[in-house]
């Protein structure tokens, strides 16, 4: 059976690889696009059997390069996204212009099915720039192809994340860990894996004209989070809840550096809950359920993050 063909922007990040991995394991021919092929190569050629992954070199977004890219696709999925601003790498380009071409493109080219990934809990948000741009991007995509798919996902871990395997490396240096909002800003995070089966699920069952909200089965505290995986890496720490004009400060400090634990973006981010809104429809609502617990997946990959890394005798640890 020819496979189907399915073109992936984004496609070697974090939830990218695993999708690809998922869809060319099920018949489906991935085009994947990067920036540069040279660089993400290796990490995107493992992920599929010879003849289900073909790679596209895109250097720029712009619209007459985009659209070069619409061959025999049928359908058309956009996992491009930043956490933070850098030159010319802004939240307006990436989360709103983007997909604003490339809904418009697809709807032109006649795509049968376009899903775009959004972010949970940004919807009410009206003072930072990344949640302002993930709204705009899914209003001008809903205008553009009014059938199209946006998935919402909450926080996504697992070994390849920026998340638990940053903080784990912030809590093995740091004698202290400072808690932004007393530390109860909520979470709902999804395994990675889990997401991607969500995301294929969709594809599969040619999903239309949907808003599905993507959560794991916990909602975890930011605190929450932190003491789990202080857990898991076998070390205690004191939690410090901060002032937020001290917070500010040091988001402001550190947003000067290349790969930012947090900017002042993400510190206003993060004073909202990340969890289902209980407006719009969810995984569980269409029967795709995420059931990787929290602690049990991070437990699988923090041997890294503790002393004696592989050789460490894990004792059960809690702090607080
Ligand atoms: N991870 C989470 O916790 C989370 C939560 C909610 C929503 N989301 C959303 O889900 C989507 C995928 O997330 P992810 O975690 O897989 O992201 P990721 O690992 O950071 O990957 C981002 C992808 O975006 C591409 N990209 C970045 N800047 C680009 C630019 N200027 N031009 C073209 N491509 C660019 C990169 O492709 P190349 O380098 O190969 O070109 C990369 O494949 C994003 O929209 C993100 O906002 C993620």
């Amino acid at each position: 059976m020819k496979p189907k063909e399915i073109l992936v922007f984004g496609a070697s990040g974090q939830i990218g690889r695993h999708l690809v991995r998922k869809l060319t394991k099920n018949n489906y021919k991935v085009l994947a696009v990067t920036r540069n092929i040279h660089q993400k190569g290796y990490i995107l050629k493992t992920q599929a059997n010879p003849g289900y992954l073909e790679m596209l070199e895109l250097k720029s977004l712009n619209y007459e390069d985009v659209t070069n890219l619409f061959q025999n696709c049928e359908k058309v999925i956009n996992l491009i996204g930043i956490l933070f601003e850098k030159k010319n790498n802004e939240f307006n380009k990436i989360h709103e212009f983007f997909p604003h071409m490339l809904s418009e493109i697809s709807k032109k080219n006649k795509i049968k099915q376009f899903i775009h990934i959004s972010s949970l809990g940004i919807d009410e948000v009206k003072d930072s720039k990344y949640a302002i741009s993930k709204q705009q991007g899914e209003k001008k995509v809903r205008e553009n192809f009014e059938n199209a798919v946006i998935i919402k996902p909450s926080i996504v871990y697992s070994v390849d994340d920026n998340f638990t395997t940053r903080f784990m490396t912030l809590l093995n240096h740091s004698p202290i860990m400072p808690l932004y909002y007393e530390g109860k800003t909520k979470f709902a995070p999804i395994h990675v894996s889990d997401l991607a089966n969500i995301i294929f699920n969709v594809i599969d069952q040619n999903i239309l004209s949907s808003t599905i909200e993507c959560t794991g089965p916990e909602i975890l505290s930011f605190k929450d989070i932190i003491k789990q995986l202080l857990n898991s890496i076998n070390k205690k720490r004191l939690l410090i809840p901060i002032p937020l004009s001290f917070a500010k400060l040091s988001a402001s400090i550190l947003q000067m550096f290349p790969n930012p634990l947090i900017t002042r973006d993400q510190l206003n981010l993060l004073k909202y809950d990340n969890i289902p809104s209980g407006k719009l429809q969810t995984n569980n609502d269409l029967g795709f359920e995420a059931n990787k617990k929290f602690k049990s997946e991070i437990d699988k990959y923090s041997f890294n993050w503790r002393t004696g890394g592989q050789y460490s005798k894990k004792t059960s640890s809690t702090t607080n």
